[in-house]
This record gives structure tokens, sequence and C-alpha cells, in this order.
């Protein structure tokens, strides 16, 4: 039976008169999977409730924070608790210290972080300060990999060259789109013809360590090694873009899983919990070019939100206790087990508990230019049915799924039985 969406439909409705497309960020206005995006109304453990009344199992765990569910008791009772002691006080408060020895304690590469509001605005400060410490202007960036909406960054290549950025967004001026240089991934010769060409020049290079916007795209250690390599050679500072990674697969980033160490590291969703809280954390010579130390300026009115932090202390206290990262990979184990056996040689990319449906036969991809669309059609036009039998799954095949320590082998089965129902 199709769910009552009467009262999303008129939220929806009344939000696309006030807001551009009735959404704060694109990807939730279901633009590619179509239909009317869930009003949430509530959200607990694995799941979400909408304005009706219908109950969903949730994959997407808003994109990424949630790693221990919705509204985990602790994090909410630290959230609460933090509130009542005052909102913002855009002053220095021990909540600072706390999550800093956190982050530290499990990026032992680096020994200063800077706290700021978006993974977004965690890259734009990386970036500036790679430009600041080196003096040069350009960085380079590897296909299909997403930093945020960062103007120099909102660049892709055509396929299998090293190009000078285009952007893909308006807005953004050439001059600024061409500080970009950007090379197809899973290729050390583009890479390294890169760095030949415009090595002198090249403050920063960036790279998802475990690619995760654009399908799963995992990337050999030997390319992660050559890129370190590089930068090494070149004097340029590497940053890894651990958004999403970090504190996925372990309590640290996966170029430590890797055994690769970058200069500067950005995170973003699981270090806030659930709330805005990003950071850079990097090399004590680095990070101290940061204003007031160095040169370098970034500021922000919000960032450090003792809130905010709160949720992230939370968090990563959670994560830090032992059996978390096991249970998610066992989780993770279940769902590649069950989809070999239940999908019929569909295709399925899992680290941990990340996971990256490819509906067809042939092997997962590892670059973006190898993602063939209407591959990804596929998971759209199925999208609609797993919704309304209870399953949300981000609305775009191009991104990736989450599980949760609140997800059980249950939620995983009912997730396999939905997908592929005619396996029995
Ligand atoms: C790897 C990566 N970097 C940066 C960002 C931007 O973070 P935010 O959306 O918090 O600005 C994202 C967001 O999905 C991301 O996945």
């Amino acid at each position: 039976m199709k769910p009552s969406l009467k009262t999303s439909e008129a939220l929806f409705e009344k939000a696309r008169g006030r807001m551009p497309g009735g959404v704060s960020s694109p990807v939730r206005a279901f633009g590619k999977v179509g239909g009317v995006p869930r009003y949430i109304a509530k959200a607990a453990g694995p799941f979400l409730w909408d304005e009706d009344g219908n109950q969903l199992l949730d994959f997407c765990l808003a994109w990424g924070p949630n790693i221990l569910g919705h509204a985990h008791p602790a994090v909410v009772e630290a959230v609460v608790e933090a509130a009542r002691n005052g909102l913002a006080f855009g002053t220095t408060h021990r909540n600072e210290v706390a999550l800093a020895d956190l982050v530290l304690e499990a990026f032992p590469e680096h020994q200063l972080v800077r706290f700021v509001v978006s993974g977004t605005e965690a890259v734009a400060t990386a970036i500036r300060l790679a430009r600041g410490v080196t003096g040069r202007p350009l960085t380079l960036k590897f296909t299909g990999c997403y930093h945020g909406h960062v103007d120099s960054l909102l660049v892709k290549a055509g396929s299998g060259v090293v190009t000078q950025g285009l952007s893909d967004s308006k807005g953004v001026p050439e001059g600024l789109a061409a500080t970009t240089v950007v090379v197809p991934l899973d290729d050390e010769a583009a890479m390294i013809s890169a760095f030949d060409q415009y090595g002198p020049k090249l403050a920063a290079a960036i790279v998802e360590p475990l690619p995760a916007n654009n399908g799963l795209l995992q990337q050999r250690k030997a390319w992660l090694e050559t890129l370190r390599a590089q930068c090494t050679k070149h004097g340029t500072v590497l940053v890894f873009d651990e958004v999403i990674n970090g504190f996925r697969f372990h309590f640290g980033g996966y170029g430590r899983l890797m055994g690769v160490t970058p200069d500067l590291t950005t995170l973003g969703k699981i270090v806030g919990g659930g709330l805005p809280v990003a950071a850079v954390a990097g090399k004590r010579e680095l990070l101290s070019q940061l204003a007031p130390l160095g040169g370098v300026y970034q500021a922000g009115t919000m960032a450090g939100n003792p809130v905010a932090l709160a949720a992230g202390i939370a968090t990563l206290t959670e994560l830090r206790k032992p059996g978390t990262y096991e249970t998610l990979e066992s989780l993770g184990a279940q769902l590649e087990a069950g989809w070999h056996r239940r999908s019929k040689g569909l295709g399925l990319r899992r680290v941990g508990s990340l996971f990256w449906p490819w509906l067809d036969a042939s092997a997962p991809p590892t670059t973006a230019e190898a993602i063939a669309p209407e591959v990804v059609a596929r998971f759209h036009q199925s999208y609609g049915r797993w919704l309304d039998a209870g399953i949300y799954l981000p609305p775009s095949g191009y991104e990736v799924g989450f599980l949760s320590t609140a997800h059980t082998p249950a939620h995983v089965d009912r997730l396999l039985e939905v997908m592929f129902p005619e396996a029995g």
C-alpha cells in the first residue's frame, strides 16, 4: 500500500514558494529520484518518522554524522546540559579543550586543531592555509571528490586528462576555477604528470582518502602512497579531507588505516555528532600560521559553539568505547554477504559501515569517469519503491549509504528484503 504523504506534499508545496527549490540543500529536493521529499518530524535510533506518521528505516543518517543513530541518549543529554549553561558565549570555554584532546588523540600525527562550523569552511581554511604557508596559488584535486562548495573546488575534469579547472557552478570566476588542477583518481601517471607540470605552483593537493561522494571509489594504498611521495617531493601540502571518512572506520582517520600521513586533515560530520562542528587539524608548523599566531586569517562567530562541541564530545566518547567499530564492521559484512546472496550478481562496494549499491553485474568502478549513468539510473528508478516500503536511502545513486551502531542485523536483513524481494 502506498503511504499517505498529504502533509509532506502540502509542506513541500509551501516551501517551494518560499525557498529555492523548497530546500536548504539541493540534494534534499529529490530531483534525481522523483516524488516528494519526506518532511521529517522526529528521529530516534535507526528510524525517521515523517509528518504523516510513516516510519522509515534510515540508511542516510543525515549524510553521515549520526554514526550512533539518531538522538543517542548520551549525546542528547550532553547537548541539553550544555544548552542549560548558555547557547553561545563567543569566548573560550572548556568544551574546546575537551574536543581538541579527543581529536588529537585520534589523529596523533597532528598537534593543533581549529574548530569551524561546516566541512566547506574547514576545507576553505585548509586551502587558504596551504597557500599562505607555501606562497603558491594552485590546488590539485581529483575528479569526483567533493570538498564542499568552496569556489575554487567546485571543479571536475573531462575524462582521462590533466586539466586546469572549469567550474561546475555558475558564479565562480574563471580565474578562481583555474587555480584548481584536476586529475582522475586511480591513475598514478596522470597524477605525476600534473605534479611535473604544476609542481612549483601547487600549494595543496586535496583528496578524500576514501572518496565517498561520487560512489565509493576506493583507491589502492599504493596510489595514496604515490600522492604522499609527490607532495613531499614538490613541497605541496597534502590535505586529507576526512569529512566523511574521519571516525567512520576506527577512532581516527582513514589515512592512518592506509599508513599514509597527510599534513592537514579536514573533519566534519561525526566530529559534531549531528550538530554543526567541523575542524582542521594539522602539524604545528602549519596550524600555527593561522591567526592569531600567524598571518592566515580565519574566524567565526559560531566556531567552537559550546552546545555543538558538547555533541561532538559525547559522540566521540561513545565511539571510543571498546567494540563500537567491531559492531559496525559486522553489520557491514552482513550487508555485503546478504547482498551477494540475494542480488543475483549485482555489485556493492562496501568499506566498514559505508556502502554503495552498484546495480550492475560489472565490478563497481574506481574512478568517476567509469561510472555509467545508466547503472546509477537503475537506483533512481527503484528508489520510490524502496521508500514506499519504508527504507530511506540517500536520494541519489551517486551517494553512499551509512550504517550506525543503532542498526541491528534485523535492520540490515530488512534493507535486503526490500531491495531484493524476489530473492525470498
Ligand atoms: C568529503 C567532504 N568534504 C567536505 C564536505 C562539505 O561539508 P559541509 O556540507 O559540512 O559543508 C562534505 C559534505 O558532504 C564532504 O563529504
